[in-house]
């Protein structure tokens, strides 16, 4: 499997809709699905919460839970449904997580994740996975965070997804813990370092091809989280500079591509601001950006959207009649 580079896990973000449409633009990136927590999984409505499209492959499904029994049971359930691997959530912040016992509050707990992942591995044939942080609390020394990482080595993690920032358990909001404890990447190179056999992939602020080069030179990957949402053709740059892959669509052929996807999601159910909320971000840095900003807000990420839009909305993405349009609306 690539980890070279891969798009983040995210709540309310990752969903089938945007990684569809990430995979227009981009064949060679790994795509994560937003956190499934394993009793949903394993009670709840199994087609709703894993069924996706062939096209999205390679895709991760990364789960939430501390029960061995029920990651376990989750674990198989995904690779039926055909995932190409399972993470472990062991990263995420939020109180309302951390009361279900389950994200970066388990890092208090290695034997207990241990035991976890070892009922998981024996679950599959796929590769198991974690994603955690480099410390929490006041527990941020190399050491603790080495040690952890150690007692999942000995049950058979090879691929460990480093946000290197640590996570303030309960202090924080989940979005302050995005952004106020410090990125310390020299905590993943060292642990690279350390562990050279093993894949060790670096997440957290990353934003540009430039980064991300400087990153794989000391690193096995590079996960982008925001910067691949809120930028997606962010990822037609790292085709062409990261994976030497000259044939990405346009912008334009990006939405051109995504009509027939939309109209058969339409048909099944789908409303329209499901899927075209996701590409908000598609034309950001271009004239132009702002009108499309407009144009979807106001006529496609509403709640009752006019379905019959999406046939003219080629007029207002090709080039000339976007321009106009954006002439007229400023
Ligand atoms: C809206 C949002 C939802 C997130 N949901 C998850 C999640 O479900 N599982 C997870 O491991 N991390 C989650 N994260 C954290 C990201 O996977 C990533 O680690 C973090 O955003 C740092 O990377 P970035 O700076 O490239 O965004 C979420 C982040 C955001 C912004």
């Amino acid at each position: 499997m690539n980890r070279k580079v891969s798009v983040a896990p995210m709540m309310d973000c990752t969903d089938r809709h945007e990684r569809y449409f990430l995979r227009l633009i981009s064949k060679n990136t790994l795509l994560y699905t937003e956190m499934v927590v394993d009793e949903a999984i394993n009670r709840g409505d199994k087609k709703k919460l894993l069924e996706f499209n062939i096209e999205e492959k390679p895709v991760a499904l990364q789960l939430g839970g501390s029960s061995p029994k029920l990651l376990a049971s989750a674990t198989k359930i995904g690779e039926d449904f055909g995932y190409d691997e399972i993470n472990l959530n062991l990263g995420c912040p939020s109180r309302k997580v951390e009361k279900n016992k389950f994200g970066a509050c388990l890092m208090k707990e290695p034997n207990l994740v241990a035991d976890c992942l070892t009922e998981m591995k024996a679950a599959t044939k796929l590769p198991v996975t974690i994603k955690t942080r480099i410390g929490y609390d006041n527990v941020e020394d190399y050491e603790n965070f080495h040690n952890f990482i150690s007692i999942l080595k000995k049950v058979g993690i090879t691929t460990f997804i480093i946000h290197a920032r640590k996570a303030m358990l309960g202090k924080f909001t989940p979005k302050q813990n995005l952004n106020i404890p410090p990125l310390k990447y020299d905590y993943v190179y060292k642990l690279k370092q350390d562990f050279p056999d093993d894949e060790i992939i670096i997440n957290g602020g990353i934003t540009s091809v430039k980064e991300i080069k400087t990153h794989l030179e000391k690193t096995d990957g590079v996960m982008i989280g925001r910067a691949a949402y809120h930028t997606p053709y962010l990822l037609a740059d790292i085709e062409r500079e990261i994976f030497n892959n000259e044939n990405v669509p346009s912008r334009q052929d990006v939405i051109e591509q995504l009509i027939p996807y939309v109209k058969s999601e339409l048909k099944k159910g789908t409303r329209l601001n499901q899927i075209m909320r996701h590409t908000l971000g598609l034309f950001h840095g271009q004239s132009g950006a702002s009108f499309w900003k407009r144009y979807l807000s106001e006529n496609m990420c509403v709640r009752d959207a006019d379905v019959k839009k999406i046939d003219h909305i080629m007029d207002k993405v090709k080039f000339n009649n976007f321009d106009r349009s954006v002439g007229t609306s400023a």
